[in-house]
């Protein structure tokens, strides 16, 4: 069986994509051959794992376009640029097992998201799919009005909404020595993981059922019965 394939993307720059990315590489490390494959030219994957002690799980670096098969593995994690253009999204999301999007709590970034997501679904054929995605509201600072901005749009897009990340040195902490949080002092890091906990189980439920019905999304839309003029009734979906 090849490889389950997380891919992190929003073409919005600065949102966490390469910090989630380098974090659910740490974490599956320790349930499986696992592979970083790394779409953008800035190569922030490839950095991180050069900066990584030998001496910890292993982490393949893949450079992204030049990697065809999964096989080799049993998680790949993808990461991406920003302003990715719509092909490449297509191509990625196409090969992807699972996809997730981190998003900013900010008014600017909020807007930014809602376009991204926009075309993901339209051009992406997420809904048609039923590929799983999920949404990670990434440093976050609690209880501000940007916060429940975010938290509301993303509620009138019925679109999954797994966790919010705090703001912490610790991801700046673990960037810097080729690590992710799962490998610092549980002591320092407590909170942090605690917050990934949703996250984690969401893929792992979503990897295991393979193409599984989105939350709300994979709600059938209620229908109504129209009549043809030959009398015959049709189903429509209502809007
Ligand atoms: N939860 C967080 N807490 C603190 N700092 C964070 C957090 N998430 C990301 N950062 C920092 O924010 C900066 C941008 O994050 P990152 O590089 O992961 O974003 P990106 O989406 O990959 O950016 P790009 O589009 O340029 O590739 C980095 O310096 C990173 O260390
Ligand atoms: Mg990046």
């Amino acid at each position: 069986m090849g490889a389950k394939q997380i891919l992190v993307i929003n073409s919005k720059g600065g949102v966490g994509k390469s910090t989630l990315t380098s974090n659910l590489a740490s974490y599956f490390s320790f349930k499986g051959r696992t592979a970083l494959c790394d779409f953008d030219r800035q190569m922030s994957g490839v950095r991180w794992l050069e900066r990584r002690d030998p001496s910890r799980r292993k982490i393949d670096s893949i450079t992204g376009w030049e990697y065809r098969s999964g096989d080799d593995y049993d998680w790949m994690i993808m990461d991406t640029p920003a302003g990715i253009t719509r092909k490449d999204m297509m191509s990625l999301i196409a090969r992807s097992d699972v996809i997730i999007i981190p998003v900013l709590p900010s008014p600017i970034d909020i807007h930014a998201a809602a376009d991204f997501i926009r075309d993901l679904v339209v051009y992406g054929r997420i809904r048609t799919t039923q590929k799983p995605l999920a949404i990670v509201a990434n440093r976050v600072k609690t209880n501000t009005a940007v916060y429940d901005l975010l938290k509301s749009f993303l509620a009138s897009l019925r679109l999954p909404f797994v966790t919010s990340l705090r703001d912490s040195q610790n991801y700046i902490h673990a960037s810097i020595h080729g690590i992710g949080i799962f490998e610092m002092d549980p002591l320092m890091v407590n909170r942090d993981i605690e917050q990934w906990q949703p996250l984690l189980r969401w893929i792992n439920e979503a990897a295991e059922k393979g193409r599984m019905p989105l939350a709300n999304h994979g709600r059938p839309r209620p229908r109504a019965v129209v009549h043809s003029r030959a009398g015959k009734p049709i189903l429509r979906a209502v809007r």
